[in-house]
């Protein structure tokens, strides 16, 4: 390779090899919180933006310059796979994905089409026009790819928005597992495409948000959740890049998230994250998980907080740092450029 990428500190974190420095990058790291985003993105629709490559470029860029972050996430969003196959959805501010025709019946998954790569010709460009450009950055920065996991894209189709019971999800999955095991062997394909294209034009590693897997005890994860994000993870496992996956309020599932063939685990804020370690164990790494809130206490509260997240992390596999969960909108980002300059100074004692 040429790229420069055999440097990267979170390419080797991820490969559970030793690190020059704990990488660090966030959840949601574009986004509201930047000035350069909300400038970019006026008068143009969310989903807009996801679809032109020239938009989702600059927005992914604008965070690793701005912190100089050890990896750049793709900025795109979980269900536009579902709008580039032609479902009825848009993304609306403050609320999220909100789908016109939520899926109900065996004929309603039937109607949703297979994704190809044909569908998605802004998303190969602007992979490739970022890893182009990510190269030349601090030595060579990794692009992160993603994609939604089954359960958490099945739930804004099956509610048709954001929920908090999930109830509608919930008596597919018991009431009508045959409907469900049908959707969530559609949305597993579609996610699976998501991903190898962004892989085969370029992306390094691979997140798959599953965001509200927290809402299923560990029974229903086996039996309803796992199958499918463990058929996504291993589609792509040939491919040879790193696997993330992550999901909120996991704590109880986080083994099992493993399981589904991840090689890091990413942690919620709401766990310990030496907990999280111990369940996670000693095969995969780790990622997280400072309290997205604690970029609104002082700076040095933050930073004491960051430190001991950093030093729980030497216990395991590998540490990738990130929040616990996404960056609030109305984070400072200048608190997010003091935590990534924090993260990149501490010094790592070779006694792990
Ligand atoms: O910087 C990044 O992390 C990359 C871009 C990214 C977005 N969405 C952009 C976005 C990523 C990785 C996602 C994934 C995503 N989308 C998830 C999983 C991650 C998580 O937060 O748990 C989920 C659950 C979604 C669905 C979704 N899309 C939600 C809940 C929202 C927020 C609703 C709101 O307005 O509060 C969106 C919209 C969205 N996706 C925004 C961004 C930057 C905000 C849209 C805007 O700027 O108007």
């Amino acid at each position: 390779m040429t790229t420069g990428l055999e440097h990267s500190a979170f390419l080797k974190a991820a490969r559970g090899e030793a690190v020059p420095h704990t990488p660090v990058w966030f959840m949601r790291q574009a986004g509201r919180s930047l000035p350069e985003y909300l400038k970019v993105r006026e008068g143009v629709g969310m989903l807009e933006s996801c679809m032109n490559a020239e938009l989702i470029t600059e927005i992914t860029l604008q965070p690793v310059r701005r912190y100089g972050v050890d990896a750049a996430i793709f900025f795109s969003d979980i269900v536009l796979p579902l709008k580039a196959v032609g479902v009825d959805l848009d993304i609306k501010p403050g609320v999220g994905p909100v789908v016109a025709d939520p899926v109900c019946t065996l004929a309603d998954v039937e109607a949703i089409p297979d994704l190809t790569p044909e569908h998605l010709p802004f998303i190969t460009e602007a992979v490739r026009t970022l890893v182009g450009e990510l190269a030349g950055i601090n030595g060579g920065t990794p692009l992160i790819g993603f994609a939604g996991a089954p359960f958490t894209v099945a739930s804004y189709l099956v509610e048709g928005g954001p929920s908090k019971e999930y109830a509608k999800t919930k008596a597919m999955m018991y009431g009508a597992p045959e409907v469900w095991d049908a959707l969530m062997t559609k949305i597993a394909g579609i996610s699976a495409a998501f991903l190898r294209v962004q892989v085969e034009a370029g992306a390094s590693a691979i997140q798959l948000f599953d965001s509200w897997a927290g809402a299923v005890n560990r029974d229903d994860y086996v039996r309803f959740v796992q199958p499918w994000s463990a058929r996504v993870l291993s589609s792509i496992g040939e491919l040879g890049v790193p696997k993330i996956h992550f999901g909120v309020n996991s704590g109880e599932l986080l083994d099992l998230m493993g399981e589904a063939g991840a090689d890091i685990v990413g942690v919620d804020w709401r766990v310990r994250l030496a907990d999280g370690i111990e369940r996670i164990g000693p095969e995969r790494g780790v990622q997280g998980n400072l309290d997205p809130t604690l970029v609104f206490a002082p700076t040095e509260v933050m930073t004491a907080r960051a430190a001991e997240v950093i030093e729980a992390g030497r216990t395991a596999r590998s540490h990738i740092f990130n929040l616990g969960h996404g960056v609030i909108p109305s984070t400072n980002p200048d608190q997010l450029a003091r935590l990534t300059d924090f993260v990149h100074a501490y010094p790592l004692t070779d006694d792990r």
